[in-house]
């Protein structure tokens, strides 16, 4: 229970929510991977994409996104003119800080001619650097749109590179960076899983390793995953992505079986993202109370990184409809 100080209770601390929220005309976002009394209370719950599709069209004046940091970013630079809060702003990624904004600045200076896509899962000056953001969610339909002989850099996360170059043909110039959440699922383990359930559905992220994706029935976003286990004819599932989006799974399809897919290590809660659990209902009361911490990006990068962001926001409009 993401409560930090036991004096007060889970319930207390959404009542105090709902009023701050209602006092100050707030919206609650969450991602699928924050823990679920934040999902439960949240106004909209998302993958990556859909909080930024919700954003862009927000009228609040605060926006409150319950997640990691580069999501507050894409937020506020979608929408400078609104306090964009975050509860805990230590809110991290590995796989955006696999991707130094210096060092990705001299890989794209030293490819000329080469046509910039980086993951959402990036700082805001990484996007500075980029001509097309995608997320999970959109980026095989991104780069389908553009010409096969495209030379393309793909940054940071090497699997989902590496997936999309598999089913699309390409052979886009990956960046080697990877999240330490996805990169530790067991295959062995997932193996013995289906001896176990032998009609079970194995739903992999594509931040997972290909060997991951190469035994997946379904590889995509979380949202992704989410709809082809509430629209597919099997009962038990292996998810292999952080463990938040469970929760939403069994909500919706509360008559299905979800497990977890093990870790490389035993005994740790190794397929939990440590970043996005820093998040709890006594931080974002605090925040809503006090309206901050605050998001912020220097405008002369928010200028730059606004247009790869809206790029993939007009490529992506169908999708998560
Ligand atoms: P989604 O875009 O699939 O929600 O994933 C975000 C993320 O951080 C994956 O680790
Ligand atoms: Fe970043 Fe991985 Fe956590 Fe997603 S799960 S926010 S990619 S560290």
């Amino acid at each position: 229970m993401a409560v930090d100080n036991p004096a007060e209770t889970a319930e207390q601390l959404k009542e105090q929510i709902g009023k701050l929220k209602k006092e100050k005309g707030a919206v609650i976002m969450a991602h699928y991977y924050q823990s679920p009394e934040l999902q439960d209370i949240a106004d909209y719950v998302g993958d990556s994409l859909a909080l930024a599709q919700i954003a862009a069209k927000l009228d609040n004046d605060i926006i409150v996104v319950c997640g990691v940091h580069f999501m507050g970013e894409t937020a506020k630079i979608l929408c400078p003119d609104k306090k964009v809060l975050i509860p805990d702003p230590t809110a991290g990624c590995s796989l955006a800080d696999s991707c130094p904004p210096d060092k990705f600045a001299e890989f794209v200076d030293a490819h000329p001619g080469y046509t910039v896509i980086s993951y959402v899962n990036t700082s805001a000056a990484v996007k500075a650097r980029t001509d097309i953001v995608v997320t999970s969610g959109n980026a095989r339909e991104i780069v389908e749109t553009l010409p096969q002989d495209e030379k393309i850099i793909f940054g940071p996360d090497r699997n989902l590179g590496g997936y999309i170059n598999n089913v699309t043909g390409r052979d886009m110039l990956l960046w080697d960076g990877a999240c330490h959440v996805h990169e530790q699922f067991s295959l062995n383990g997932i193996m013995e899983l289906k001896k176990e359930y032998p009609g079970a559905k194995v739903l992999v992220h594509p931040e997972c390793k290909k060997p991951l994706q190469i035994i997946a029935d379904k590889v995509g976003s979380t949202a992704v995953l989410l709809k082809y286990a509430c629209e597919s004819d099997a009962t038990t599932f292996i998810v292999v992505t952080e463990s938040g989006i469970l929760h939403e799974m069994r909500k919706k399809c509360p008559d299905k079986h979800f497990i977890p897919a093990p870790p490389e290590q035993t005994g740790c809660a190794c397929n939990e993202c440590g970043y996005m659990k820093l998040n709890t209902l006594t931080k974002l009361r605090d925040c809503l109370r006090d309206e901050w911490p605050e998001v912020t990006v220097a405008p002369e990068i928010a200028a730059k990184a606004v247009r790869p962001i809206e790029r993939m926001l007009s490529l992506s409009a169908n999708i998560n409809k």
